[in-house]
């Protein structure tokens, strides 16, 4: 399975911090923004991945992660020119996607709780024939893609941004999909907002019963980073997680190593070309001394 990390948009509600830098290369905490969704998909296995960005910033994540080699993964990188919708990552990346599944995520996306892993598994093993999506239960789905269910519990359709209550659980920012995408997302119109709705390509695979929702459960964490409360709150999530437990969330490095991307020797070798004694070097240092 392909990765697709969507780093893109204006980030106007975040103005002025995003007036020079990308959204998705603001510190959530300890880290900048685009690790978290990385770690997702490291998560999962996936290691071909592709960050999509606009023309002034893809220097800056090219700047970050290099082709990857340092978490033992291959990453490649794509210009969006104008951004006019999620959908547009998928076509932008046809190429890149070629005859495999893909998941897609958005850059400033959080995830966090002890399902996920098995919960990615099991949209991976999902994706030779059908699309999976995370619905999560949030407070104000009038921001996001909400599922409609019927009386049975069926999912009917997803709408996005409803003005009326059709229900709770939002459709949160990472997708998988067989086979076959792109050329599905070539297809679809810009929408009323004048954007190629990922809503659109959810609900084809919604309508041909080739979709499969899958529910986050309560304990688990989907946080958002749009406004400054909002990014502010997920700093202080992670602050406090990792500040209770000595364990660092979305640390790259640790994910390649449990998943055997890299070896240790590997790590001790990056470690010395890094600068400095922040946190998360000590952290990774303490990896390697095992005492993690
Ligand atoms: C987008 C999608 C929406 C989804 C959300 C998740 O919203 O259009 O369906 O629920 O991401 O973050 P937007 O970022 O365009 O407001």
């Amino acid at each position: 399975m392909k990765g697709i990390i969507l780093a893109g948009g204006e980030g106007s509600r975040l103005y002025p911090l995003t007036l020079s830098i990308s959204k998705q290369l603001l510190p959530v905490y300890d880290k900048p923004m685009i690790y978290y969704p990385l770690s997702v998909l490291m998560l999962g296995g996936i290691k071909d991945i592709l960050i999509i960005s606009d023309k002034d910033n893809i220097k800056n994540f090219r700047n970050l992660f290099k082709n990857g080699s340092m978490f033992g993964i291959k990453i490649q990188y794509k210009i969006q020119p104008k951004p006019e919708g999620i959908a547009q990552a998928l076509v932008l990346g046809k190429n890149f996607i070629k005859n495999d599944p893909v998941c897609l995520i958005l850059g400033d996306n959080i995830f966090y709780g002890s399902d996920l892993v098995k919960n990615l598994k099991l949209a991976i093993s999902n994706s030779n024939k059908y699309a999976s999506l995370f619905a999560y239960q949030v407070s104000n789905p009038s921001s996001y893609g909400v599922v409609k269910y019927n009386s049975k519990n069926i999912p009917i359709k997803i709408i996005e941004k409803p003005k009326k209550h059709i229900g709770n659980y939002a459709i949160t920012g990472i997708y998988f999909y067989p086979k076959g995408v792109a050329d599905i997302a070539k297809k679809i119109k810009k929408s009323k907002r004048g954007e190629f709705e990922i809503t659109s390509i959810n609900n084809y695979y919604l309508k041909t019963k080739k979709i499969k929702i899958i529910k986050l459960s309560r304990g688990f964490a989907w946080l958002d980073t749009g406004t400054h409360e909002n990014l502010n709150e997920a700093s202080s999530f992670i602050y406090t997680i990792e500040k209770r437990q000595g364990l660092k969330i979305a640390c790259l490095e640790e994910i390649a190593l449990n998943n055997n991307f890299i070896n240790i020797n590997k790590l001790i070798k990056n470690i010395k070309k890094i600068k400095g004694n922040s946190s998360y070097i000590q952290y990774l240092k303490k990896i390697i001394n095992n005492v993690v």
